[in-house]
C-alpha cells in the first residue's frame, strides 16, 4: 500500500532520533558515548511510585478507567495546585488524565482547531506542537524568538502576529529547548492580550517542578483571574520521572469537558490504568522528598554545565531557569549545527541535539545540551568536546 495522506508531508521526524540511533550503533560497536541529547530524566522512577504500580498489577487493576481518569488521581492533581495562589481552588472536574502531555496536546488541538485556524507559537519550540496543529488542519504561526526575550514569546509579539484567523497561543514555560520561564508579569500581559482578542491560551507546564530559582506561577493564576480561556498541559514524565509510563494531564475550561470526554473516549478510551494507580503515590511526602532531591541534583548539573560550555566558547545567552536543557549559540564553531552534531558524535563520542529539531529560526547556529546525565559524565563530555574543538583550530 503506497497511499500516505498529504498532510504527512508536513510532519517531520525528530532529527535527534537518527542521531540517537547512530549513537546506539556506535555503542554496540564498543565505543563510549556521552549522552547529552536525551530529553528525559536519567533517574529511574521513584521507588514509591514503582511499588504502587506493582501493587496495582498484583491487585488486577488492569481494566479501563473512566475516560477522563481515575477520580482519586484527578482529585490529587487538582489539590496539587493548592500551593499556587489560584483565585479559587481548582476543581477536579477540570482535570483530565491523559496518555502523557502528548495526549493532552492532541485533545486540546482537536477540541479547538477548525481547518485554517491559526495557533501562535515560538520558533524554537517543542517540535510536535506545530505538527499537532497541522494534523488538525490548522496553521502553526511560528514567531522567531531569540535571547532578547529569553527564547520566549512576549505579549507584544503575540499582538503583532494576531490575525482574524488566530484562535490560540501555545506557550511552554519552562520551555524546551531553552529551559527558560516566561516571567509572571509577562504571562499576565499575554493573558490580557489573548483575552482582549477573544482567543485561547494554552500553556505547557510539563517542566514545572523542575525550576531552580523561583517557583513559577501556574497559568490558571493569571488566566483564571482574568477569566480568559486557558488550557494547562502537564505530565508525569519529567518532574515525576515517569516518561515510559505515558501519563499526563490537562486542565481545561469547564464548558469544554463534555467535548473532551467524547474525544478521550474515541482517541484512547483512557490513560494507562497501572500508570494512573502508580501516580497516586507521586504525591506522597516520601516521593516528593525524593523528587525534590533530584531537582537539586539537576540544579547542580546546570550550574556546572553552563559555565563549562561558555569556557569552551559556546554562548549561553540566557541561563536556563528550569527543565534540563541548555540552548547554546554555537556560532563560534559552526553555521551548520546539524553537521557539527554529527561530527561531535562521530569524532568525540558526544551526542547533542541540533537546533533544527526545534524550528528554523537560528537553528543552524544553535545546539541543545541536555544535563539529564551525571556530573561525572557531563565532565567527560565537556573534556571530549574541548579536545574536539582544539583539533578544529
Ligand atoms: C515541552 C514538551 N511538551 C510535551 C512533551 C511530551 O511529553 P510526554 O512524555 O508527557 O508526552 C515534551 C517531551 O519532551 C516536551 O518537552
Amino acid at each position: 500500500m503506497s497511499r500516505i495522506a498529504d498532510r504527512l508531508q508536513d510532519i517531520e521526524p525528530f532529527h535527534v532520533m537518527a542521531l540517537l540511533a547512530r549513537a546506539k550503533q556506535l555503542e554496540a560497536e564498543g565505543k563510549s558515548i556521552i549522552h547529552m541529547e536525551i530529553g528525559e530524566p536519567d533517574f529511574p522512577t521513584a521507588p514509591g511510585i514503582v511499588e504502587a504500580g506493582i501493587k496495582a498489577l498484583e491487585a488486577g487493576k488492569t481494566k479501563y478507567t473512566p475516560a477522563l481518569g481515575l477520580p482519586a488521581l484527578r482529585e490529587l492533581i487538582a489539590t496539587s495546585y493548592d500551593n499556587h495562589e489560584l483565585p479559587q481552588p481548582l476543581s477536579a472536574s477540570r482535570v483530565v488524565v491523559t496518555p502523557g502531555a502528548s495526549g493532552a496536546l492532541q485533545l486540546v488541538c482537536s477540541v479547538l482547531i477548525n481547518p485554517g485556524d491559526e495557533v501562535i507559537m515560538s520558533d524554537p519550540t517543542y517540535p510536535c506542537n506545530r505538527h499537532f496543529v497541522r494534523l488538525f488542519e490548522g496553521k502553526a504561526v511560528s514567531v522567531p524568538v531569540n535571547a532578547a526575550s529569553a527564547y520566549q514569546l512576549t505579549a507584544a509579539m503575540i499582538e503583532a502576529n494576531w490575525t482574524s484567523k488566530t484562535v490560540a497561543v501555545l506557550l511552554a514555560s519552562p520551555s524546551n529547548p531553552a529551559g527558560t520561564l516566561i516571567p509572571d508579569q509577562e504571562l499576565r500581559a499575554i493573558a490580557t492580550v489573548v483575552k482582549t482578542r477573544g482567543g485561547i491560551l494554552i500553556v505547557d507546564e510539563i517542566y514545572h517542578g523542575l525550576t531552580y530559582e523561583a517557583e513559577p506561577m501556574s497559568a490558571p493564576d493569571s488566566a483564571l483571574a482574568l477569566d480568559c480561556d486557558v488550557f494547562v498541559i502537564n505530565s508525569f514524565s519529567k518532574y515525576y520521572g515517569m516518561t515510559g509510563w505515558r501519563l499526563g494531564w490537562l486542565v481545561a475550561p469547564e464548558q469544554t469537558l463534555p467535548a473532551i470526554e467524547r474525544l478521550a473516549q474515541n482517541f484512547f478510551l483512557a490513560a494507562p490504568t497501572v500508570a494512573q494507580y502508580a501516580a497516586l503515590a507521586a504525591f506522597t511526602d516520601d516521593v516528593q522528598a525524593e523528587l525534590g532531591s533530584r531537582r537539586d541534583q539537576f540544579r547542580l548539573r546546570r550550574d556546572y554545565l553552563c559555565p563549562a560550555l561558555e569556557q569552551l566558547g559556546f554562548k549561553v545567552p540566557v541561563l536556563p531557569d528550569g527543565a534540563f536543557y541548555v540552548y547554546c549559540d554555537a556560532s563560534n564553531f559552526t553555521n551548520n549545527s546539524e553537521q557539527f552534531c554529527t561530527s561531535l558524535l562521530e569524532e568525540a563520542g558526544v551526542a547533542v541535539t541540533p537546533g533544527k529539531d526545534f524550528g528554523t529560526f537560528g537553528a543552524s547556529d544553535h545546539v541543545r545540551f541536555s544535563y539529564a546525565n551525571t556530573i561525572e559524565n557531563l565532565e567527560t563530555g565537556v573534556a571530549r568536546i574541548k579536545k574536539f574543538l582544539d583539533r578544529q583550530k
